[in-house]
């Protein structure tokens, strides 16, 4: 995060009734890789509805820093790499974000070369990226790895067939940058289905590429010589579209998320009907009001279509608020319940066991001082400021501005009294 935003803090006046619309904006997990994704092409790149966030800030310092020319205004950029030099990216920028792993498959599928550090752990798990660096090497990479600096080169790149022990999201991204490019055919086996993967792959193919399968278990990627002009929309949020409308299920009244897709959130939707919330889809519109005696249900995170990991957090603040004894299980990190000693300190009622969590509600929470441990356990800290008794402080809310286009804006605008304050 940014040196000036670590004394961040959202002061949040609970228990305010919220009605009115919410734009989703576009997909962060889509926007970190697609702006890398231009690297493999001496063409111009259109990139449509790029949300306003400091994960697409400090990405496009480091395409900066590698000579690309880039301008980013109503959310559209246009990326001219043709001046791009594949120098190291610096460990200053690569450990301020996890998906800079991305310009790993990008350099070395364009140049045969890359070199840069990538960030180890963080809170919720050590995250390491030994698939990548796997399917590179098969690819024909040498890779020298020195204290979390890694150096890679290649002679060529040739297509194989990559088997996933897990799909993983970033690992599947990865492989088809270095894969576009490469000789011959790659087949990815037990790939992640996640909607950003094929969000990626129509950009590629915007270019040229020759990518089938994409969103499936089993994508295919024909590598070609080069790549051209390429331009493709950002899908909406499908985790921001979530923390709203787990939001509007506690406090909306005719309260509208606009820009969804419903596909990629059913498994929210279907949870937040099993608890009896009363909300209704339209096109790319769901209205949601909020709903006395919730029902105690069961989370458990996994792969997409599961119920993602990244809606956990905030999801189980609105259990605390059912009915009974839910379960919430965290399948896909270690350590992704850091967020729970803060919801009990607010008056939650939670025992968390490893990776699980029993929560007894209904338990009316209080306004308390609490911490953004990571990104989703600060939208869980939101949720449960905005619905508590009183004024809570959430502080490292750095986090929270990773990944959420103008929270504080977006729910003041709808009825919410939050305060965005510098320390
Ligand atoms: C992406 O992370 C997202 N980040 C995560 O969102 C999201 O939680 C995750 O996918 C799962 O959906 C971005 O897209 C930038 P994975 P990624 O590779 O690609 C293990 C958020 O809050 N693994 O699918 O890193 C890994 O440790 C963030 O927006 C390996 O063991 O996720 C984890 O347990 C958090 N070796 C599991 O797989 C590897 O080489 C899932 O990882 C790679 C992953």
């Amino acid at each position: 995060m940014y040196k000036d935003d670590i004394m961040k803090k959202l002061i949040i006046e609970g228990g305010r009734e919220l009605s009115g619309s919410v734009r989703i904006g576009g997909a962060k997990n889509s926007a970190v890789a697609l702006i890398p994704a231009t690297i493999l092409t001496k063409g111009k790149c259109v990139i449509r509805n790029v949300p306003d966030i400091s994960d697409v800030k400090i990405l496009l310092e480091m395409m900066h820093e590698l000579g690309s020319k880039i301008t980013y205004k109503d959310e559209i950029l246009t990326v001219d790499n043709k001046n791009v030099e594949n120098v190291a990216i610096s460990e200053e920028y690569a450990s301020k974000i996890r998906a800079s792993y991305y310009f790993m498959g990008a350099l070395l599928g364009k140049f045969h070369h890359a070199e840069m550090s990538c960030p180890g752990g963080c809170v919720i798990g050590s995250r390491p990226i030994d698939f990548h660096i796997d399917a590179f090497k098969r690819m024909g990479a040498h890779i020298v790895e020195n204290g979390g600096n890694y150096k890679m080169d290649a002679a060529e790149l040739q297509g194989r067939d990559i088997f996933f022990d897990f799909p993983s999201v970033g690992a599947t991204i990865n492989v088809m940058f270095a894969a576009v490019l490469a000789k011959g055919k790659t087949r990815i086996i037990n790939a992640a289905r996640e909607p950003e993967i094929a969000n990626v792959a129509s950009f590629l193919n915007s270019m040229g590429a020759r990518i089938m399968g994409a969103g499936s278990g089993t994508i295919e990627i024909d590598g070609v010589k080069e790549l051209g002009n390429g331009e493709v929309d950002v899908i909406p949020d499908r985790i921001e579209a979530g923390t709203y409308l787990i939001i509007g299920a506690l406090l909306g009244r005719d309260f509208k998320i606009t820009d969804i897709v419903e596909e990629h959130i059913y498994s929210l939707i279907s949870k937040l009907k099993d608890a009896g919330c009363n909300l209704k889809v339209e096109g790319d519109v769901i209205t949601i009001n909020k709903t006395k005696n919730l029902k105690a249900v069961n989370i458990k995170t996994t792969v997409y279509p599961g119920f993602p990991t990244d809606l956990g957090q905030p999801m189980s603040t609105f259990l605390t608020q059912c009915e009974g004894e839910s379960s919430f299980e965290e399948t896909i990190y270690e350590n992704r319940l850091r967020h729970i000693p803060h919801l009990n300190n607010m008056g939650a009622d939670i025992k968390a066991f490893d990776k699980t969590a029993l929560i007894r509600g209904r338990t009316p929470l209080v306004g308390r001082k609490v911490k953004a441990t990571d990104l989703r356990a600060g939208a869980s800290m939101l949720v449960a400021g905005m619905i508590a008794d009183g004024t809570t402080i959430v502080y490292n809310i750095e986090h929270l501005l990773r990944g959420y286009e103008k929270i504080v804006d977006k729910l003041n605008n709808v009825g919410a009294n939050i305060r965005l304050i510098d320390e």
